[in-house]
């Protein structure tokens, strides 16, 4: 592959729908060129970070590498569309946590810090055992075959994450147009699925609207809930604005979401195609918690976040400027060799497994344990009722440079009916 070539492929969504693919680029970039100066063609030029401990010096330092203005890999077109857009000369339509950097990121980060705690997280124990128990319940009343994307691993996360901004069911498949429009989706294939959102810009204000009133509701009627928490916010001891709360609410629905879905989805494919790790879970249900990290480690759904330097930088023995792009690879940080050892092998027990599917230092995703607790709850009750499980043709994946994933996995099993 000419040099030219693997720039342009790097930036392509459809590089990201072939996960062997990808495991050689990046393997090759972690052996041959593990920063890489990059110029892709319709994008601005940037390095690509691609070994573990380089990832960790990176995030670790967030005064030298900050989030904003560059977060992800989006093409001169799409940021110019957005700059217009938003009016304000911003390449990002949103103010999100995850765009800002010191002393803006640390308090708002601070107002859903505890509520996303495990301590406070344990009272959604018998809830989210509850709605695992219902879709799996719900593919158990099919004819014993299905599709685990369309028919629970897009859903069950959402359901989650809309109960804990207090979102009513029927809502859900609303909110879920509207947070695909925003965040874009490059497969045509699932952007036509999610018709009826005239624009992005539409579907952000149709999204603002629905939580401003939202919002007001949980100001006026608070509850346990995380909208609750938002809505009551306060910032340098004024309340939370219209738009920082509705951003808020904007980066759980899509944080917690795709991320999720993908690595439920991925997790169980990783065990259909590895039949001895899937027997050694099911004989010993105690490695779920490790299974759990090395299906993050395996699916790492997020492939990249990107840091923007402050000032000249030498990594790994490369002259960073000021002002450069840095693209920070989670996927192939976790396929380390110098890490992990046997990276391409995916063994429910493997201790340590350190990995950075969640990010690393003041950005670690703030959603880790409910993630964590979400999986291990749908896991838990489909392995225990699990009789066979096969694929049922072949899986294939979303084209996207963000977040990837599963968009099929037909899979054919039959399943243990449990008494309520
Ligand atoms: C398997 C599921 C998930 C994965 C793989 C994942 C991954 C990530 C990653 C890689 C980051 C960036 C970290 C960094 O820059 O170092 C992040 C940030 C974030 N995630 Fe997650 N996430 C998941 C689930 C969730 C859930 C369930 C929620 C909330 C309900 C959530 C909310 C957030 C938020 C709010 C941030 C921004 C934090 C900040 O900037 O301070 N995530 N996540």
């Amino acid at each position: 592959m000419s040099s030219r070539r693997l720039d342009d492929v790097i930036v392509d969504p459809a590089t990201y729908a072939d996960p062997g693919k990808c495991d050689e680029i990046f393997k090759n970039l972690r052996s041959e060129e593990p920063v890489r100066w990059t110029e892709p063609e319709g994008y601005r030029p940037f390095w690509i970070v691609s070994k573990y401990q380089d990832v960790l010096e990176i995030e670790r330092q967030n005064e030298k590498f900050i989030n904003w203005p560059r977060l992800n890999l989006v093409s001169i077109e799409e940021e110019e569309r957005v700059r217009a857009g938003s009016g304000k000369g911003s390449t990002n339509p949103l103010r999100m946590l995850v765009n800002m950097d010191e002393p803006e990121h640390r308090p708002h980060r601070a107002i859903a810090q505890s509520w996303f705690m495990p301590p406070n997280l344990r009272k959604l124990e018998d809830n989210l055992a509850s709605l695992a128990k219902e879709f799996v319940d719900r593919i158990g009343s099919l004819d014993g075959s299905c599709d685990f994307v369309k028919d629970v691993a897009v859903w069950y996360p959402l359901r989650v994450i809309m109960q804990i901004l207090g979102v009513p069911r029927e809502d859900d498949q609303k909110m879920l147009a509207w947070t695909k429009a925003v965040t874009g989706s490059h497969d045509s294939e699932m952007s036509g699925a999610l018709s009826g959102v005239a624009s992005r810009q539409a579907a952000i204000q149709e999204f603002f609207q629905y939580f401003g009133a939202l919002s007001a509701e949980r100001r006026k009627n608070p509850t346990d809930d995380l909208a609750t928490v938002i809505a009551n916010a306060k910032l340098d001891g004024r309340d939370i604005g219209a738009f920082e709360a509705s951003s808020y609410y904007f980066i759980i629905s899509t944080a917690g979401h795709d991320t999720t879905s993908s690595t439920v989805a991925g997790g169980l494919l990783a065990l259909m195609q590895n039949p001895t790790e899937l027997a050694k879970l099911r004989n010993n249900p105690d490695l779920l918690p490790s299974a759990i990290e090395e299906i993050l480690r395996w699916v790492s759904p997020v492939t990249h976040f990107f840091r923007t330097a402050t000032e000249d930088y030498v990594l790994r023995g490369k002259q960073i400027k000021a002002g450069q792009g840095l693209m920070l690879s989670y996927p192939s940080a976790n396929r380390d060799e110098e890490v992990f050892p046997e990276p391409f092998a995916f063994k429910v027990d493997r201790t340590p497994n350190r990995h950075v599917a969640f990010g690393y230092g003041p950005h670690l995703c703030l959603g880790m344990h409910l993630a964590r607790m979400e999986m291990k709850a749908l896991f838990r009750e489909l392995l225990s009722r699990l009789e066979h499980l096969e694929l049922d043709g072949d899986p294939s994946w979303i084209k996207a440079s963000l977040v990837t994933g599963l968009k099929r996995l037909p899979i054919r099993y039959r399943l243990r009916q449990k008494v309520a």
